[in-house]
């Protein structure tokens, strides 16, 4: 039963990654950004006081997200977890260790995928979804094959996630560069961040995840 973090910048292929792993190992895929766009979805107090830190791009508060993590992760017992944008921060990366302690679990692997700026706005800026099942495309790489038309269930509504526009990105990178990267060193000292080149194909960053949870 492994538990790993996915860690970096946004638009770096965490969500992708993650939801592959969830359905090809059953892994359970435990995405701070999903349960706050649920939340906000909701209308939660939560959701209510998220709403618009998120669409400026910053961070929402520790106590917040590692509550969320918290109140999730018994879920993720026998299948193992993946933590999909969490940590971000140096607390919450302790909320994270004490969390699995409590439980008698541990970090097994920090996998670092590692993208260039550049390819980051293109790949958020060109981002849409199935407003019915959620299903991923992209304006660039990936079309529904019938203009308009959801491939998997049909819906002809799509959506575009709020802070998927270039000004915010640019602050979710600033975010990512001053509170997350300082994080990996903690991790680094301990040996469990594994570096992965996240401007390969979907395929083969996939190939090169599996080649380090069955190593
Ligand atoms: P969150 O939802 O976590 O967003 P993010 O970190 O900015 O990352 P994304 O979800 O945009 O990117 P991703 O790495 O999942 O990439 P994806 O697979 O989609 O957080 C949103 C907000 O919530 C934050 O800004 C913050 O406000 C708040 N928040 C969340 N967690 C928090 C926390 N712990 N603490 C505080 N606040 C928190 O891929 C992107 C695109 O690229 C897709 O179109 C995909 O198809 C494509 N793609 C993926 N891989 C490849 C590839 N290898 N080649 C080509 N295209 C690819
Ligand atoms: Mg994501």
């Amino acid at each position: 039963m492994l538990n790993i973090v996915l860690l970096g910048p946004p638009g770096a292929g965490k969500g992708t990654q993650a939801a592959r792993l969830e359905k090809q190992r059953g892994m359970i895929q435990l995405s701070t950004g999903d349960m706050l766009r649920a939340a906000v979805a909701a209308g939660t107090p939560v959701g209510r006081k998220a709403k618009a830190i998120m669409e400026r791009g910053e961070l929402v508060s520790d106590a917040i997200v590692s509550a969320l993590i918290g109140e999730r992760l018994d879920e993720a017992v026998e299948s193992g977890a993946i933590f999909d944008g969490f940590p971000r921060t140096g607390h919450q990366a302790e909320a994270l260790e004490l969390l699995l302690a409590q439980r008698g679990r541990k970090l097994d692997h920090v996998i670092e995928l590692e993208v260039d700026e550049d390819e980051l706005v293109r790949r958020i800026t060109g981002r849409f979804s199935c407003a019915s099942c959620g299903a991923p495309y992209h304006d660039d790489f990936k079309l529904p094959k019938v203009a308009g038309v959801c491939d998997i269930c049909g819906s002809t509504e799509f959506k575009r996630r709020p802070d998927d526009n270039e000004e915010t990105v640019r602050t979710r990178m600033a975010e990512y560069r001053a509170k997350t990267q300082p994080i990996l060193p903690y991790y680094d000292a301990r040996g469990l961040v594994r570096r992965v080149d996240g401007m390969a194909s979907v395929d083969e960053v996939a190939a090169a995840i599996d080649a380090i949870l069955d190593g």
